[in-house]
């Protein structure tokens, strides 16, 4: 079976009590996954509920987390396999549990070409920096030290390259004279737990459309 084929042939959102089936990837700490979680459990995300948390790297605490909020949860060990090894078994993992919006969340690979097409539109990742702004690893680092006034976090619809697809969201904060690279990426943090659950909710609406590089609002015809 081609990695590309259609992710949710046999599931049916419009009768699915949680039409938004997320499938969280993870590789670390995992605390978008628990703001995500949490968002869940306080009613902040009414049509959304987690399918399964996936990582690629067995001692993830995220991982950990999962297991003990009794989520249904996947290691699929990464390191050393060529691209499309793990991608493949992570993909067939979403589909047994009719995932149908993926989101990364801290997940260190990139995806392949056809794990892309599978879910178009209908992946998600979260970037410590007011992209196209400093792409790439240890951008809160990258922000200070080129001596910004303003950072944030921005939540991004998934493509081929790096940190670029279709902004679904971003939150800036002004970045403060007292601020070192650490206590920057700290308050950014904070943002992104807020700002992955708004994201969420706005796809999750169906209220908004990609028109062009932009995340808008639906025009209704009357
Ligand atoms: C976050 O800063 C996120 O923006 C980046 O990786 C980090 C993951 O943190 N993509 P956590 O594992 O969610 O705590």
């Amino acid at each position: 079976m081609g990695l590309a084929q259609d992710a949710s042939r046999d599931f049916d959102p419009q009768k699915a009590p949680f039409p938004f089936r997320l499938g969280i990837l993870l590789s670390g700490r995992g605390s978008n996954f628990l703001a995500i979680a949490q968002s869940i459990r306080e009613g902040r995300l009414p049509k959304v509920d987690i399918a399964v948390v996936i990582s690629n790297v067995a001692d993830a605490p995220g991982l950990a987390a999962a297991r003990e909020l009794g989520l249904n949860h996947a290691l699929f060990v990464s390191r050393g396999r060529p691209r499309a090894d793990p991608d493949a078994d992570v993909l067939a993992c979403l589909r047994r549990h009719n995932v149908n919006l993926v989101c990364l969340a801290g997940y260190m690979r990139l995806l392949s070409p056809g794990f892309i097409a599978a879910y178009p539109n209908r992946i998600l990742n979260i970037h410590p920096s007011l992209l196209p702004a400093f792409p790439g690893l240890e951008a809160q680092q990258q922000a200070f030290d080129y001596g910004v006034k303003v950072a944030g976090c921005t939540v991004h619809f998934v493509d081929e390259h790096l940190d670029h697809g279709v902004i679904v969201l971003q939150r800036a904060i002004p970045v403060l004279e007292t601020d070192d690279a650490h206590s920057l990426a700290d308050r950014v943090l904070a943002q992104e737990h807020i700002a992955y659950t708004e994201a969420i909710a706005r796809v999750a609406s169906g209220e908004y459309e990609i028109r062009g590089r932009r995340y808008v609002k639906r025009q209704h015809s009357f």
